[in-house]
């Protein structure tokens, strides 16, 4: 099966372990297993549970403490609609790969995880993007997925949006989420939402209502990366609608098996402690935010939309240079890694992760900041 190049992973795995301050990172600070365990305060019944546990498969479906605790994540979704998966980017692949066939139509938003778009391409679908525009607050415009779907003759199959969104940070409230649930509903088509930032809005109300939720044929996947800082977990889910799981399921076997029953323990007594690491991820993320707005104020050469959600931002610039070189030169100056748009397929913009340590969030905007001045100077 032919694929496009993964952008965003191929950048990542060239530049993220010899740089000095990441700026690229998406994940809140990621958690230690004692510090997990600490936050819990679970840790010492989660030690002797750990030493006993047989390295065996595990429950093939996830245990049933993991997908309780995901189910509380939800307002409908029950244990039993669960299902558990590699990571979000597994949860996202086999979504695609359970739903879409050659010849179907689907829609994807962009920017966002290329996964949305490159996976059903490569599966043979027709792909209609969806533009996230930054005069409108980078959010999609219902008309103009209304338009779409018309030209697409009405028979759309899927449609993938990402709620909160890499790389723009936008957040989808309630209104709009239903505006294209009724559209999608309209159609016929699954709407797949990828979560995997929901429970990161920095004002208000954490989680965002999910699609799972509102809709027949919604889907919601998510994972332990980001919202809950344990990427090395490697443990997502999907859920949806009993019909889809029973599609899902037949589709798992081939990929999947189980996941580790160390992750999946772990992850289930993050998730029974949510509210801790809530807390704290949420009060990294508004350090990092508080950080990234006094910069991008002082900054001439850079604008953005300022993120509601997630961990990263679209910092838009006016140096007469590719975004590609922009990032290299930078990193090969000064440490600094940063994400460049053409990796995301939009040039012009760099993605910043201001979640991480915000010591390093701090020294890595203030090393980038003269930077950037002194690219101005030369020019002059
Ligand atoms: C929008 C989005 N979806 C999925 C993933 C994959 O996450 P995971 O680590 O859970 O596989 C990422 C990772 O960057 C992401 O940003």
């Amino acid at each position: 099966m032919k694929i496009r190049d993964f952008g965003v992973e191929i950048w990542m795995n060239a530049y993220e372990t010899s740089c000095t301050y990441n700026l690229a990172e998406t994940c809140v600070q990621s958690l230690s297993v004692g510090e997990l365990l600490d936050l819990s305060g679970m840790g010492q019944r989660t030690l002797e549970e750990l030493l006993t546990t047989r390295l065996t498969y595990g429950e093939i479906e996830g245990s049933q403490r993991l997908r309780r605790a995901i189910a509380g994540l939800y307002e409908k979704q029950r244990p039993e609609d669960i299902t558990i998966t590699n990571g979000a980017i597994g949860a996202n692949a086999l979504t695609m790969l359970t739903l879409v066939e050659p010849g179907d139509r689907v829609i994807s938003v962009l920017p966002t995880y290329q996964q949305h778009y490159s996976i059903p391409e490569s599966i043979g679908a027709v792909v209609d993007i969806l533009p996230l525009r930054e005069e409108n607050g980078w959010l999609p415009d219902p008309e103009e997925l209304r338009g779409l779907i018309r030209k697409a003759g009405g028979r759309v199959k899927l449609i993938n949006i990402n709620n909160p969104n890499n790389p723009t940070g936008s957040v989808m409230e309630e209104p709009l989420l239903r505006q294209l649930v009724e559209i999608a509903r309209e159609a016929g088509a699954w709407l797949l939402c990828d979560e995997v930032y929901r429970g990161l809005c920095h004002q208000g109300e954490p989680y965002t209502v999910s699609v799972a939720d509102l809709y027949e044929k919604g889907i919601s996947t998510g994972s332990m990366s980001k919202t809950y800082s344990l990427a090395g977990l490697r443990l997502g889910w999907i859920t949806g609608p009993r019909e889809l799981w029973e599609m899902l399921s037949r589709q798992r076997d081939y990929h999947v098996i189980s996941v580790g029953r160390v992750d999946d323990l772990l992850a289930a007594v993050a998730l029974e402690s949510r509210e801790a690491i809530s807390r704290r991820n949420l009060a990294i993320c508004r350090e990092g935010g508080r950080l990234l707005e006094e910069f991008v104020t002082g900054q001439e050469h850079i604008s953005y939309v300022k993120p509601k959600g997630g961990t990263t931002a679209f910092l838009k610039y006016d140096l007469p240079m590719e975004s590609a070189e922009l990032c290299r030169r930078l990193q090969g100056e000064t440490g600094v890694m940063l994400l460049p748009g053409s990796a995301l397929d939009r040039e012009g913009y760099l993605r910043i992760g201001y979640c991480n340590d915000p010591a390093i969030t701090k020294t890595g905007l203030e090393i980038f900041g003269r930077w950037l001045d002194e690219q101005a100077t030369h020019k002059v």
